[in-house]
């Protein structure tokens, strides 16, 4: 069973850990893996990437819409469902071919035996849809009733979001319309119910809800189906009616009918499968694994939108501000650009469209150029408060920098538009805005940096690098480095356009007033201080000052802490005056730019940084796997694989920051799942439009094969530990 992620048996402590592993979603909305009769209480969302709000003072966040889903189960008029009633029999099941998520539960009751079965779907085929088949199935002649309809008291972190609620019901359809409180975005939800058993159908208004009470008295098991279709707008859709489209949306569907709406959606997988699939023989789990962590970026990527980019944690819900991290660009970009340039391209778009976002931030800081967003919303503004986590002893907001200081987030998304481009060989994205963006993340650098005359060099002082515990250190290695490279793709660029496109070279500088900084990008880029491995111990030294830390393990720190969700870092953390660093750090800086060094260098830094790294960020092992498979010790990065690849199977990661909840999925480790297995494993490397592999399987594993688009083309490639076979389809 390498497509179904299953679970037996009914838990309740694993209601919210499920609602993230079950998640279905078509990039427009995410639903999360809930049961029909859940409510806010167990944290329903229909998430809503791009549509922000923000509530006074509280932390802006992405919108849960009301919930058009929403089904519960009355007996002889007293309700049955998993929170009520403990089931005999539960199954919840992700079929991850076809994107539909499946529920199964039986309850032995006064009434004898009732099943409920459900099926439901984010059409890939129809992005504002949802769908649902419900089948209830009694062994006695009871009366049954199920009130269905749209639930708009939803769960909010930061909220409440939603106001102004109205709720009809036009004919054969209910729906929600209400607006959010900031910005007044009209957000409508719609619900047409079809059934063909004769039933009683009365309709129940709420202040934030309509329902539809249907009641009827069953025949000894017999199974009663009933289906509804909902849609969802958002005022942030180029409709001209809203209500309308809602309406039309879910009549269109509902007289197609459900199997006709799985089946287009069916099939949408079916293409996405066919450019994304990675098969793995050799070890169940682990096929299942990569399987489904590529089925969790499906479900974010944003192939309805030209310009959307993906949410740290997905569409899972509110955590993290639904804000856009430096997580797109180096950790799911790869898999994206591999398999669906387009949707690669939207991601692009979406820095390109918050440019004037991260100049405004430069500028509030006092700096020129484009300081990137630390956690990026629709318009490129940070929502990275100064006070990021809370102290779990005193409830106090602690002073974090993450928002001032992780200033190599505008090197990620220069990075990330130089690789798109590189891989592509798509110049339009430069003269599209991507030159541009780089621009201006290298004039940001030079306004940033230092030149000290005593050392003739331009250094970056106070920032923090990637291992957030750390705060405020002086020329961290991977700052200074990817610095380097934005410099060198800014003059790159500039050189492309002026060979390849002079008037859009020339429009260029004119617009960014930019002859005068070539000169400074390139002096910086010839004097930035890049730290070098130490001559002896070829260990690259994370920052100024970081070998003069405690040097003590992983174990004493972790030992150290009063309260398991306190919070590493910053001022107080029991981290922050040790070596002990959260994520990879050096060791990405190595991975990034391996062709600049010597193996020997990324096997003594891997050797060095591994036990000093907590792993307590999901962007972690990814990386640990990659370098390690650079060196070519594919079973020293396995269980960094397996990690990554897992991580929202198992539902083991950190659920707090101090005493902030931030459990959700992690799309960054499902793209690090990827790279494992393909530029890790596989060896994969793509130059110029060439394709070649260096494979290197675990030894569990006897066949690797997947496909990868490249400049159009589509290649089919498979290894095994003694063979390679790359083949150009046609
Ligand atoms: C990590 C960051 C990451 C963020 C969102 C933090 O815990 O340290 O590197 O961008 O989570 O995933």
């Amino acid at each position: 069973m390498t497509w179904r992620v299953c679970e037996e048996g009914f838990d309740s402590s694993r209601i919210t850990s499920n609602g993230n592993k079950f998640m279905t979603g078509n990039g427009y909305m995410g639903y999360r893996g809930t049961m029909e009769e859940y409510t806010k209480n167990e944290l329903v969302a229909c998430n809503l990437p791009g549509v922000y709000d923000r509530v006074g003072n509280k932390w802006r966040e992405p919108v849960n819409a009301p919930n058009g889903l929403f089904t519960s189960l009355a007996v002889e008029g007293k309700s049955i469902g998993v929170l009520q009633e403990k089931p005999v029999c539960h199954r919840q099941m992700l079929d991850i071919r076809e994107g539909l998520h499946w529920r199964n539960t039986v309850w032995d009751t006064a009434y004898g035996r009732v099943t409920v079965e459900a099926e439901r779907f984010a059409s890939l085929s129809a992005y504002h849809m949802l769908c649902l088949k419900y089948t209830v199935r009694l062994e006695k002649s009871c009366e049954i009733t199920i009130k269905t309809g749209i639930d708009g008291d939803v769960w909010d972190i930061n909220g409440p979001h939603l106001e102004g609620f109205s709720c009809e019901q036009a004919g054969d359809v209910i729906r929600v319309q209400s607006i959010t409180q900031e910005l007044m975005v009209p957000i409508v939800v719609a619900e047409a119910c079809k059934r063909s058993f004769i039933a009683e159908e009365t309709i129940e208004k709420q202040d934030k809800g309509i329902f539809r009470i249907i009641k009827w008295c069953s025949e000894p098991d017999t199974a009663y189906t009933f289906y509804k279709y909902v849609s969802v707008y958002t005022g942030k859709d180029n409709v001209t009616d809203m209500v309308e489209a809602a309406g039309e949306a879910v009549l269109k569907t509902a007289e197609a009918g459900y199997i006709r709406a799985s089946q287009d959606h069916a099939a949408c997988w079916k293409t996405r499968w066919e450019d994304a699939d990675v098969v793995i023989e050799g070890d169940e789990q682990d096929q299942l694994a990569l399987r489904y962590s590529i089925y969790q970026l499906e479900i974010i990527a944003p192939f309805h939108a030209q310009d959307q980019s993906i949410p740290a944690r997905g569409l899972s819900g509110q955590t993290y501000k639904g804000a856009i991290f430096w997580d797109t660009e180096l950790f799911m970009l790869p898999f994206f650009l591999h398999t669906h340039p387009d949707a690669a391209k939207s991601l692009i778009r979406y820095r390109i469209k918050s440019l004037n976002g991260a100049r405004r931030k430069a500028a509030c800081y006092g700096y020129r150029g484009a300081f990137y967003a630390w956690e990026s919303q629709e318009n490129g503004d940070d929502a990275c408060s100064d006070y990021n986590v809370t102290d779990v002893f005193t409830g106090r907001p602690v002073r974090t920098y993450f928002k001032d200081k992780q200033v190599h987030i505008s090197a990620a998304i220069a990075y990330a538009i130089w690789e798109f481009y590189r891989y592509t060989g798509d110049m339009s994205i430069l003269s599209e805005g991507g030159a541009e963006v780089i621009l201006e993340c290298a004039r940001f650098y030079h306004s940033y940096a230092y030149f000290k005359e005593d050392k003739d060099r331009y250094e970056i002082l106070d920032v923090i690098g990637p291992d957030e515990y750390h705060e405020r250190v002086n020329n961290n290695a991977y700052t200074n480095r990817m610095v380097h490279h934005t410099l060198e793709a800014a003059l790159q660029v500039l050189q492309l356009l002026k060979e390849g496109n002079p008037e859009v070279y020339a429009e260029l500088l004119e617009k960014l007033d930019y002859s005068g900084e070539i000169a400074n990008i390139a002096r910086m880029k010839e004097k930035l201080y890049v730290i070098q491995p130490d001559e002896k111990t070829l260990v690259i030294e994370q920052f100024d000052g970081y070998h003069r830390l405690e040097d003590c393990s992983l174990a004493e720190v972790k030992n150290r802490l009063l309260d398991p969700r306190e919070y590493w870092g910053g001022g107080h953390g029991v981290a922050s005056d040790t070596r002990i660093i959260k994520q990879a750090d050096v060791v990405l800086m190595l991975y990034l730019f391996r062709d600049t060094y010597h193996s020997e260098v990324l096997k003594a830094n891997w050797t060095y940084y591994e036990p000093r790294t907590e792993h307590g960020s999901s962007l972690s092992p990814c990386i640990y796997a990659l370098l390690s498979c650079e060196t070519g010790n594919a079973e020293w990065a396995y269980p960094f694989f397996k990690k990554s690849a897992s991580i929202d199977l198992t539902g083991e990661s950190k659920q707090f920051a101090g005493t902030i909840y931030i459990g959700g999925t992690h799309p960054a480790a499902n793209g690090g799942a990827w790279m494992s297995a393909i530029l890790g494993f596989a060896g994969l490397c793509v130059r110029d439009g060439r394709v070649s592999v260096t494979p290197n399987l675990p030894q569990k594993w006897s066949r690797l094969a997947f496909k990868v688009n490249v400049r159009g083309e589509k290649y089919s490639i498979e290894l095994t530990h003694d063979r390679q076979n790359i083949v150009k389809l046609g």
